[in-house]
């Protein structure tokens, strides 16, 4: 299978100074920014991504928005637009996160309605699903995945699904010492590429990327990845140090392009 593998880092809004994301953005850029044998998507707090822009577009970097608006253009007071992210060459736009559903209120049908906005405009959408608890019954995992993903791509099942990213951040390993087990993530990745072979096509889901998210460190990269289904890494906390987050990059990109 030739998935180009993929790293991530969502700053969420961990880092909201203009001067010290810009310095961190450089320091990117200085040591993952020349990659080009993996994909690389850079998240930082969504008000600061007009200010970046300039610095990313120069290199190997590619934006995304944590969140976008229902609506492209028109009254949603306070929402971020997509427009906007189009206006600056950003290409990623992030949906689902748990954080959004459970401090936000954001619900399937909306989640749905941003990914069917985020393909009508030819950006990538990096749909984020995961369960609340830890499933020892296999069977249960498969219909709580099945559930989120008929759920998220009810209105998207007739375009082009071949760009779409899953992250897999089950939400129990969200924001947690560690990562989870790597036999657990390549089990749920492996039942989620069935899933959409079942709801999509043999075809899409051999082109769609999935990436696993939560506590993801430089130490727990190299076994999340060791499976074939694991595209690669969403990285949060642990990437804050540029250091670690090359790290974590050359870690992917050695295992993945051997
Ligand atoms: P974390 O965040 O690595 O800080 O747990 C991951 C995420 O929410 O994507």
């Amino acid at each position: 299978m030739n998935r180009k593998p993929i790293v991530g880092i969502s700053m969420k809004t961990y880092q909201n100074n203009y001067a010290q994301a810009l310095a961190y953005t450089n320091s990117l850029i200085h040591k993952v920014g020349s990659e080009k044998d993996l994909d690389l998507m850079y998240f930082p707090s969504i008000g600061l991504l007009y200010s970046l822009a300039q610095a990313v577009n120069a290199s190997s970097l590619q934006f995304g928005a944590q969140n976008i608006g229902t609506m492209v253009n028109g009254a949603q007071t306070g929402e971020f637009s997509l427009e906007i992210l189009k206006e600056i060459n950003g290409k990623y736009v992030e949906l689902g996160h748990a954080e959004r559903i459970n401090l936000m209120n954001e619900d399937y049908n909306m989640i749905a309605t941003k990914l069917k906005i985020t393909l009508e405009n030819n950006l990538i959408p990096v749909l984020c699903i995961g369960e609340s608890t830890r499933f020892e019954e296999e069977e249960e995992l498969e219909k709580e995945l099945t559930r989120q993903l008929k759920n998220c791509l009810e209105k998207s099942l007739l375009m082009d699904l071949n760009s779409l990213i899953i992250a897999y951040e089950p939400i129990w390993a969200i924001g947690a010492k560690e990562s989870a087990d790597p036999k657990y993530i390549w089990k749920s990745h492996r039942i989620i590429r069935k899933i959409l072979k079942k709801i999509i096509s043999e075809e899409s889901a051999n082109n769609i990327r999935i990436i696993y998210g939560g506590s993801v460190s430089k130490e727990t990269t190299p076994n999340i990845i060791a499976s074939e289904d694991v595209d690669g890494v969403f990285v949060g906390r642990f990437g804050h140090d540029p250091d670690n987050f090359a790290e974590i990059v050359r870690i992917v990109e050695g295992v993945k392009n051997k």
